[in-house]
């Protein structure tokens, strides 16, 4: 054993992440649980197979043929048309907010968010040695406006983190509380190397956009007028892409260029970019999935009440649902069961993310039995 000199802020840190378990019903990391046809899987490794004949050469370092891809999707699904500069991709989501937080926080700067949020916020504050704020959302998960006001006004956040809708409480951020932010964050972020105040960066990470209900906006509608508000995508969720390992984010050219300063060098591979775009091209039959899930999910919150739990209505494809005066012991009891489902969020709650009819009906049967001996 050597003593090695690990970064003090990194000393009893553990690895993140989720029990990787094999059991009948996976139902613990917001995954689709729909794997692609073969018409996908055979495009993919078509397009894998000519990528592979040119892996002596380094990939395209910008990838306008996949972020031309990925704003044609979004013009398709959220009606607004963006040019490719202004998207940027990375390895998730996950590593496009990295991304964030290297450009515009790290030492002496603050990123702001709110929870219970996604549990990775802290973690790529930590590793760009940025200070994490978070603020409580109020009780029903929705933004308390004038405190959100006068964090902003305390702490002149660098980057602001939303997820919306929201992980692990499925809640959306409505217009008025997305222009609240973005209205306080204008002049607000730290002082800038000319000594001039700046505009704090607002990140609405919309991994689960696909699924919101019908009337909720999406902030790409935003975009126009706020360039300091950037939209985080993925292909992990609806696109039911998660081992791909692609996300992405729509932002002003300004802002993709300071992301392109601290990405590393061929960050996304040729393999990646290659999949991706294959990928893309099926998106009518990816996407088909989406509706599915969605009644899925209003249909298990609507029975989670029929039998007495508290289910938080949900824009995304998961429920969280409780409370159990002893979360833990419901979670074993459904594992035994075979069903995974995660303990995260507010005390005595579960979260619980959608799967096949009939690993939903595994779920149902697992926890009625668990619930009521
Ligand atoms: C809110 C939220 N954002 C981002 C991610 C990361 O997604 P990925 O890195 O797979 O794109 C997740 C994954 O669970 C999430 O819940």
């Amino acid at each position: 054993m050597s003593t090695l000199p690990l970064r003090p802020g990194l000393a009893g840190e553990t690895p993140y992440g989720a029990p990787e378990l094999d059991v009948p019903a996976r139902l613990n990391v917001n995954e689709n649980p729909y794997p692609p046809s073969q018409a996908v899987i055979d495009d993919i490794a078509e397009a894998v197979r000519a990528a592979a004949a040119r892996l002596n050469r380094y990939p395209d370092r910008e990838f306008p043929a996949l972020r031309e891809a990925l704003a044609d999707y979004l013009a398709v699904e959220s009606g607004v048309r963006l040019p490719w500069q202004q998207l940027w991709a990375a390895n998730g989501s996950n590593e496009v907010m990295l991304h964030i937080l290297q450009a515009f926080g790290g030492p002496g700067r603050v990123c702001l968010s709110f929870t219970p949020t996604y549990s990775m916020y802290p973690e790529y504050a930590r590793d760009t040695l940025t200070e994490y704020v978070a603020l409580e959302r109020r009780q029903d998960f929705t933004l308390d406006v004038e405190a959100v006001r006068a964090a902003i006004a305390t702490h002149h956040p660098a980057v602001i983190l939303l997820a919306s809708p929201n992980n692990p409480t499925g809640t959306a951020l409505g217009p008025e509380e997305l222009h609240a932010v973005l209205d306080a964050a204008r002049g607000c972020g730290p002082t800038g190397h000319d000594g001039a105040p700046t505009d704090a960066v607002v990140v609405v990470d919309e991994a689960y956009g696909e699924f919101r209900r019908p009337g909720v906006p999406s902030a790409l509608e935003l975009l126009a007028g706020h360039p300091h508000l950037a939209v985080s995508r993925t292909m992990s969720k609806a696109f039911g892409m998660a081992g791909l390992r692609l996300g992405y984010l729509a932002a002003s050219r300004q802002l993709i260029d300071a992301l392109r300063v601290v990405r590393l060098p061929y960050h996304l591979s040729a393999v990646s970019q290659a999949a991706a775009l294959a990928a893309l091209a099926h998106r009518d039959e990816l996407m088909s999935q989406v509706a599915r899930l969605r009644d899925e999910r209003d249909a298990t919150v609507a029975w989670l009440r029929e039998q007495g739990h508290t289910a938080v209505e949900s824009d995304a494809n998961f429920v969280l649902f409780g409370p159990f005066e002893d979360r833990q012991a419901i979670f074993e009891s459904l594992l035994e069961r075979g069903v995974l489902v995660r303990v995260v969020g507010p005390d005595g709650y579960l979260r619980v993310c959608m799967g096949t009819p009939s690993q939903m009906e595994a779920f149902r049967c697992a926890l009625t039995a668990v619930t009521r001996p």
